[in-house]
């Protein structure tokens, strides 16, 4: 048996290695589209599968729904058989299958899996012996083995099992995570380092082959949990060190010290210091949400993560403290809130993405208007935003004119178009949650 396997995996890899082989991405969003791509640019015919059927038509169109990617990219893709299918029978064509659907976590803060199960029942079916299954999504320690593969097994019919050593036969299950920072151009994708755990050497060595031709470097870990927890760590870490720059930043507010200032003067230190920046609060799929899957976790091991939750406090905390400052800049103004005309800048939970989820500016905005701001605002990638899984709005973004119609310009996301000069300049107060104002001189600036 040993011997079937290993010519198997050697077919794959050198299918692999000839581009014939075909890939299948399930969610064609921000992780999955552009994975496709990267895929295609190195010549391999790629089938995105989503729910989404607009997604599905205008990307067959030859179009694009991400700002940060062009439709010619498209395009150029379907030059190589790009195409994408709501229709899960095609994964009985695919070689290797990799999953980059949502991992949110529901109304009681808890983890939503059922993206991944939903995606795992639909791809059971059509199983067949010698598949890849990489599992992309963000998610705790234990999702591949106790979630992922119970489903693939389960569900389909010709009673395929997981292949977990070179002796067995079956399908490969791999966890490999998206390590991307969207909108950060200094690292290449390709550059950016790729950690797959296999389930068994064979799925670790197909997994390689697939990754080891888009990435410059394959990290291999033991297993699929210590790929998981390695992606928790990273994002944890960054949860952590902007919660502790948060705090200081607050502290530093009452001492009138800048933040920014002393960051800056800190890391010219070059050993020991990385540098993380203050904000309104976190945004992204990412920060917010995934250290609270580890946090999940760890109570089944009767464990309290501390760190997580505290930093979580802290972190959630920040659109109160950006709109108790706000009402302190309109105090120095003998102004209330209530009934102050106050225009958000920026409702991307980062500067020049298209991107809102878990956006603090959405949070500060409901935070105003609850306390009787008329709010407006603006923001080049949002021209109209409505209703969310947090949030309700109904709200349409004003032109960047009149600024001195309001009484507070607050700046939530500090976008590169902005002119920040002439936004302090025809203001009648400018409230600065990211430093955007840094270098320019003014009585008008609250920087918070
Ligand atoms: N966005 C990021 O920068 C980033 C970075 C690292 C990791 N991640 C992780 O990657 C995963 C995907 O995130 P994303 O930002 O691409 O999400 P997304 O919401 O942009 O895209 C997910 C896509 O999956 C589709 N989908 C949902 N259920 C499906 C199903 N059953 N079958 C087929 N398609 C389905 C959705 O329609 C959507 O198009 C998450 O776990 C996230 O935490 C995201």
């Amino acid at each position: 048996m040993a011997n079937v396997v290993a010519r198997e995996a050697a077919q794959f890899t050198q299918k692999v290695e000839n581009r014939s082989a075909r890939i299948g991405i399930i969610g064609m969003g921000y992780v999955g589209l552009p994975l496709s791509l990267l895929l295609s640019e190195e010549r391999f015919a790629v089938t995105g599968f989503d729910i989404d059927t607009r997604k599905v038509s205008t990307l067959n169109e030859g179009g694009s729904y991400i700002v940060r990617i062009p439709g010619t990219e498209i395009q150029a893709a379907q030059k190589h058989g790009f195409r994408a299918t709501f229709d899960y029978s095609e994964i009985a064509n695919i070689d290797a299958v990799i999953i980059c659907v949502p991992t949110p976590l529901n109304e009681n803060h808890e983890p939503d899996l059922s993206y991944i199960r939903d995606t795992a029942k639909a791809i059971a079916p059509h199983l067949r012996e010698g598949q890849l299954i990489i599992l992309e999504s963000t998610t705790y320690p234990g999702t591949t083995e106790e979630v992922l593969i119970p489903i693939l097994e389960e569900g389909n019919s010709q009673q395929l099992r997981v292949s977990r050593d070179a002796s067995t036969k079956g399908f490969y299950v791999a966890f490999s995570p998206e390590r991307e920072d969207p909108g950060n151009d200094t690292v290449a994708r390709r550059d950016i380092p790729k950690v797959i755990g296999g389930v068994g050497p064979v799925a670790l060595e197909l997994a390689s082959a697939v990754y080891g031709s888009i990435f410059n470097r394959t990290v291999p870990v033991s297993t699929p949990a210590a790929a998981e927890m390695t992606k928790l760590l990273e994002n944890i870490y960054r949860c952590v060190n902007i919660a502790l720059v948060n705090e200081l930043k607050q502290l530093c507010d009452r001492m009138n010290i800048d933040i920014f200032e002393v960051i800056d003067a800190a890391k010219t230190k070059p050993f020991g210091f990385q540098a993380f920046y203050p904000g309104p609060g976190l945004g992204g799929h990412c920060i917010p949400i995934d250290p609270f899957y580890l946090s999940w976790k760890a109570k089944q091991y009767d464990f309290r993560t501390k760190f997580i939750e505290l930093a979580g406090e802290v972190n959630v905390a920040m659109p109160y403290y950006v709109v108790d400052q706000t009402i302190a800049g309109l105090n120095e103004q003998s102004k209330a809130l209530k009934g102050a005309k106050v225009l958000v800048l920026g409702l991307a939970y980062k500067r020049d993405i298209d991107d809102l989820r878990e956006s603090p500016s959405l949070t500060i905005i409901e935070l105003l208007k609850q306390r009787g701001a008329v709010v407006s605002y603006n923001d080049p990638f949002f021209p109209y935003v409505g209703r969310g899984r947090h949030y309700d709005l109904d709200m349409h973004g004003v032109p960047l004119d009149n600024l001195d119609q309001y009484d507070c310009v607050l700046i939530v996301t500090d976008h590169s178009d902005y002119d920040y000069a002439r936004i302090v300049k025809e203001s009648k107060l400018v409230v600065d949650t990211r430093n955007a104002t840094k270098g320019i001189r003014s009585e008008k600036i609250v920087r918070c």
